[in-house]
């Protein structure tokens, strides 16, 4: 078994975020203790927190400190009380900044329904059918990135954003939407609004052009509206999503309430593969919630098991972990979000709690396994 030596930067963040991340760190703790390796894990402050302590969102030391990392864990930023700050100073340009910084233009969102909660799903069991899709969302261009304007009268007459695509911009994440297809079920959907847009016209030519390196893969394209309502209608069509950064962050969401919550979905954001890659739920920061021990920790335990598989290598170890999460999760135990209408629900500390004492069960040397009758 090879020991791994890494170090992690945790960016716990606001609201929520701290508390779903520390459930992430426990969890990657006893991965560590159980299989052998070293996580040191690093903690910097990022989003609101780091506007308050430092005045500003991504400050030098925490970019610094995610650059000479392994991996980096991120919780979720923003709330109120930064929300009236000018544009460009709040804690959503911190997390822009730092997708630029890190040059991370990759987002892979998968959408996995868990067995044991596929009762939640707003969509009749007989529509959800074997769901089970991955989004990957440009992240480093489009109009999130294109120059921004506010103007006249103050900034008050107009607001403007371009969207902008380059080919190299597409076809670097469409390369990687084909590489995950291949090692799926091969079938690939790009997702534009190429009837009204230039910026998706070029997409579509792109993405289509690039076809011919994969003969395996069968490549369909939607309209973005289309594909809004076949993710409602029968989500079982799809297999990997590729789609522009804006229709990404829309239409994840759209899928993640398909999974029964958006506290479910954790995300792998990359550039280069010698790059350190970031992993981070994909909720915000919740900030009704934060400090309540209600949130769900599953996104940011998610995040930490994909974090392990994909820049780690470490499979054993994440399926360790979800196998654990779908034990828990048999056995009845919901934080609030993912609980039946009515049904019981634990504090999202308990949830961890129980979650940790599965994976302690499953380290046990198997005559232990076999005399607590697991
Ligand atoms: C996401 C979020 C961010 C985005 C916000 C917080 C800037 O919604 O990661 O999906 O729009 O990318
Ligand atoms: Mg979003």
């Amino acid at each position: 078994m090879t020991q791994l030596r890494k170090t992690i930067a945790v960016l716990p963040g606001d609201g929520i975020g701290p508390e779903v991340t520390r459930a992430a760190v426990e969890v990657l703790r006893d991965c560590a203790s159980t299989f052998g390796h070293h996580f040191d894990f690093r903690e910097f402050p990022f989003g609101g927190c780091a506007i308050d302590a430092c005045g500003a969102p991504l400050p030098p030391e925490t970019l610094a400190g995610c650059r000479s990392s392994d991996a980096v864990l991120l919780g979720a930023i923003g709330g109120p009380k930064w929300e009236s700050l000018p544009f460009g100073t709040r804690p959503e340009a911190g997390l822009l900044g730092l997708r630029q910084e890190l040059g991370l233009y990759i987002n892979l969102r998968p959408i996995r329904l868990r067995p044991a909660l596929r009762g939640i799903s707003p969509l009749r069991l007989e529509r959800l059918a074997d769901c089970d899709f991955e989004i990957v969302r440009e992240l480093a261009g489009d109009i999130y990135f294109g120059e921004h304007g506010l103007g006249g009268n103050g900034g008050q007459a107009y607001g403007s954003d371009l969207a902008k695509y380059t080919a190299a911009e597409v076809e670097r994440v469409g390369r990687y939407a084909f590489e995950r297809a291949l090692a799926r079920r091969r079938h690939l959907t790009s997702v534009d609004k190429a009837n009204v847009l230039a910026s998706s016209t070029l997409w579509r030519d792109t993405i289509a052009a690039m076809k011919s390196s994969y003969p395996s893969v069968s490549l369909d394209h939607l309209y973005v509206d289309n594909a809004a309502m076949q993710i409602m209608l029968r989500p079982n069509q799809f297999d990997v999503i590729v789609t522009g950064n804006m229709f990404g962050d829309i239409l994840s969401d759209e899928a993640a309430a398909l999974a029964g919550s958006i506290g479910l979905i954790p995300s792998l954001s990359r550039g280069r593969v010698d790059q350190p890659a970031l992993y981070e739920p994909i909720h915000g920061s919740a900030p009704t919630l934060a400090g309540k021990d209600v949130a769900c920790p599953l996104g940011s335990i998610f995040s930490a098991s994909l974090m392990l598989r994909e820049s780690f290598g470490l499979e054993t170890e994440a399926q360790w972990i979800e196998a654990a999460v779908d034990r828990v999760l048999d056995r009845g135990y919901r934080t609030v979000d993912i609980a039946e209408p009515g049904g019981r629900s634990v504090r999202g500390s308990e949830f961890t709690a129980q979650i940790r004492s599965e994976l302690r069960a499953a380290s046990a040397p198997k005559s232990e396994r076999q005399s607590r009758g697991a």
